[in-house]
């Protein structure tokens, strides 16, 4: 990239007020392993913006750069008008972070945890409404030690809302939530992008992308293969769509509905043309007073298509930022950064 296109890309973003986040060819190596390997990624405020990919993909790496924490080799980022390079004290004040994995100091209370945090910004929020958006009220007096491997993450997330950032970064934030707290979690990214807020999250969890995410950007090997809203991710409303029941025992189909009888009992079959077919079969079925059990319509999930997308994408060499927590050694960073 010349030196004038990194000037108007600096120009251009800076002063383009409705963009969060704004990537050009951005890499970054550690020594022989290349992390990330030419990312473009532009975020609107507002939005919510996923990042899915596997293990030792670049997600990790990418966001800490964005947030300031990490240097990068090269390519032009811009993150609320600043270059977080740059300006990390700056942006600092107006962004919120969820680590990977944390160390906050296990002897403080929930509350005196989320003050201390508050305490760093211009303009927090109140404890006690943190703490009731990600559901600690019960856990508000107790120290950190005695909190649960979920109510710790949920303590994570409100230690990123403490300072009412503009943008937070969620690096997996309801990994270890049960599935209730992952949907209240979601219920409060929710209730942020209502506010105006901006998110950039990453997650495993395909049905988390689906239900939060505006747009999905899959990483594989440090480069994005795919990006856009859930539901048109990767051609997936283009993707076959199948039909599948059980049929009666005995029964037999017409041939020109020509389905396969799977091992379990049920019969499906992929139409060129899903609302004539269905017509067909229905037709035929109602004529017999047969029923057609378990009748489903069923489309590629976006865990199907992030399956395709990566599949047989070898997983760079080294540990990631899970493996080295899982290994029990200490993760290269902490949140009292
Ligand atoms: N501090 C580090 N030093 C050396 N290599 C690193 C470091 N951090 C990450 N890596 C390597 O960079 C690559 C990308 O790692 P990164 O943590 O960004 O992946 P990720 O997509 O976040 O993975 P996960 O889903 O497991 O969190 C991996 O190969 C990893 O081993
Ligand atoms: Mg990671």
């Amino acid at each position: 990239m010349g030196v004038q296109e990194i000037r108007r890309h600096y120009e251009s973003a800076a002063m383009d007020t409705t963009i969060a986040i704004d990537v050009r060819g951005l890499t970054k190596s550690y020594g022989d392993v290349q992390a990330v390997a030419g990312i473009d990624l532009r975020i609107q405020r507002g939005e919510i913006y996923a990042l899915v990919g596997p293990n030792g993909a670049g997600k990790t790496t990418t966001v800490e750069i964005l947030e300031g924490y990490r240097p990068r080799d090269a390519g032009t980022v811009t993150v609320l008008g600043y270059d977080p390079g740059q300006h990390r004290r700056q942006l600092k004040s107006k962004i919120g972070i969820v680590l990977q994995s944390t160390g906050i100091d296990q002897f403080l209370t929930v509350t005196e945890t989320i003050a201390m945090y508050a305490g760093y910004y211009p303009n927090p929020r109140p404890a006690a409404e943190v703490i009731e958006l990600v559901g600690l009220e019960s856990k508000r007096n107790i120290r950190v030690v005695k909190l649960s491997g979920g109510q710790q993450r949920r303590l994570d997330v409100a230690i990123a809302l403490a300072g009412n950032p503009e943008l937070l970064f969620l690096d997996e934030p309801t990994t270890g939530f049960d599935p209730s707290a992952r949907r209240e979690a979601w219920e409060v990214v929710k209730n942020l992008a209502a506010l105006g807020k901006t998110v950039l999250l990453t997650t495993h969890y395909m049905d988390e992308a689906q239900y939060l995410a505006d747009r999905v950007a899959v990483i594989s090997a440090g480069r994005i293969v795919a990006e856009g809203p859930p539901g048109t991710l990767g051609g997936r409303e283009l993707a076959t769509t199948v039909v599948r029941f059980r049929l009666p025992a005995g029964q037999s189909l017409p041939p020109d509905l020509a389905a396969s009888r799977e091992p379990d009992g049920y019969v499906s079959f992929a139409p060129e043309n899903l609302t004539a077919a269905l017509h067909r079969l229905t037709g035929w079925a109602t004529e017999r007073r047969i029923e057609l059990d378990s009748l489903e319509i069923v489309r590629a999930s976006l865990e199907d298509v992030y399956l395709a997308l990566t599949s047989g994408q070898p997983e760079p060499a080294g540990m990631t930022g899970q493996s080295r927590a899982a290994a029990g050694q200490p993760a290269a960073r902490t949140a009292a950064r």
